[in-house]
């Protein structure tokens, strides 16, 4: 029954303003304990709702003196359990935090950190400095027509490149994967009047052996440079340039007569070697030196295949194998290991060692 006479109010209001209530939401030694003596004395059918209810039934002048008593007193309450609640929810957190064991003070676990592969770093390098020579960049199919891998570029077709040997060739369509990037120097002949310089970085397939020097899928960066009056001391001075930036300023280089289809005079590129130092020792098989790359003069009938006049326009293209150079570069005693992806290895290069 709700009081509803002023002194049935007052008294009511004596009760649950008096020192029990706050005590016992003091003593309150849980969040369910707290809980209950909140709705006990706050809650729906608690002693301060019966005594807001009561208080329609008083004269309005008591209504005016005894309603801002009843709200203070509720607010008060309501404010000591807001209190209480949150000291034992932080006494929880901490035990909580107690019975995990936590050493709050220990480091915390750092997210392992990628790094580009040695192969992707090499590659950078070398096109890095190919481009400050004002090389530009260019990339095409990895799957060719023999047109471009082979026709364009002067191999004829009974030439030793041709065979099954080394070409992998795609079943049932006249098509292969491109054994060098010399068909993107196609590609762009034909997209593009000289004067020119681009460089083809990208990945290469040969059918063969898999051992510590060779694999069937490799990398290559191959240059071309055309223009009117290129001669082979440009090439020379090109190529030794890259090379004393990629190997360091006193790197020898030596250059080797050599064959390919596609250019004219040809020669092969050694440095000196850089385990040894030219005395020689196992890795330049007592030599000396070390073949690096092949290049030349571009040949006439190249010019020919893409509409360059060879009467205007002379050019030098080079070649070179990006693992080559990250084996000489990094010390790696077996490509197969560039491949393989085993954590161990890979962790040993990171990018601001090379
Ligand atoms: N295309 C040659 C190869 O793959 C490399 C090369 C390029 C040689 C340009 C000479 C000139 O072996």
């Amino acid at each position: 029954m709700s009081p509803v006479t002023r002194a049935e109010l007052e008294s009511a209001y004596v009760k649950l303003s008096g020192p029990r209530t706050r005590e016992s939401i003091a003593s309150a030694r849980t969040l369910a304990e707290l809980e209950a003596v909140r709705v006990d004395a706050l809650g729906r059918k608690s002693a301060l709702t019966e005594i807001l209810k009561g208080l329609k039934e008083l004269t309005l002048e008591d209504k005016r003196e005894f309603a801002p008593k009843i709200q203070a007193l509720k607010a008060e309450l309501e404010q000591l359990v807001g209190r209480r609640r949150a000291e034992l929810e932080s006494s929880a957190d901490e035990a909580s935090l107690q019975s995990l064991d936590l050493d709050l003070t220990l480091p915390a676990v750092t997210p392992p950190r990628g790094r580009l592969h040695p192969l992707t770093q090499t590659l950078e390098e070398m096109t890095r400095i190919l481009s400050l020579m004002g090389f530009s960049w260019a990339e095409g199919p990895h799957i060719e027509t023999e047109r471009y891998n082979f026709e364009a570029l002067n191999i004829p077709e009974h030439h030793a490149a041709r065979d099954l040997q080394d070409t992998f060739y795609l079943q049932d369509v006249p098509l292969l994967l491109r054994t060098h990037t010399s068909p993107v120097q196609i590609r762009t002949m034909e997209s593009v009047q000289p004067p020119l310089r681009v460089i083809c970085p990208g990945r290469v397939f040969r059918h063969e052996a898999v051992d510590a020097a060779h694999s069937a899928v490799f990398h290559q960066i191959e240059g071309l440079a055309v223009d009117k009056g290129i001669s082979f001391a440009d090439l020379k001075g090109t190529l030794r340039t890259f090379l004393q930036s990629l190997f360091g300023s006193s790197t020898k280089t030596r250059f080797r007569p050599s064959y390919f289809p596609f250019t004219e005079p040809s020669a092969e590129v050694d440095v000196r070697c850089l385990v040894c130092g030219g005395s020689g020792c196992p890795a330049c098989k007592r030599s000396g030196w070390i073949e690096i790359m092949g290049a030349g003069m571009v040949h006439p009938s190249v010019f020919a295949a893409v509409g360059y006049d060879p009467e205007v326009w002379s050019g030098f293209a080079f070649g070179v194998g990006v693992e080559r150079v990250a084996i000489l570069r990094l010390g790696v005693p077996d490509m197969r290991l560039f491949f393989e992806n085993d954590l161990r290895f890979l962790r040993q290069f990171d990018e601001n060692l090379i």
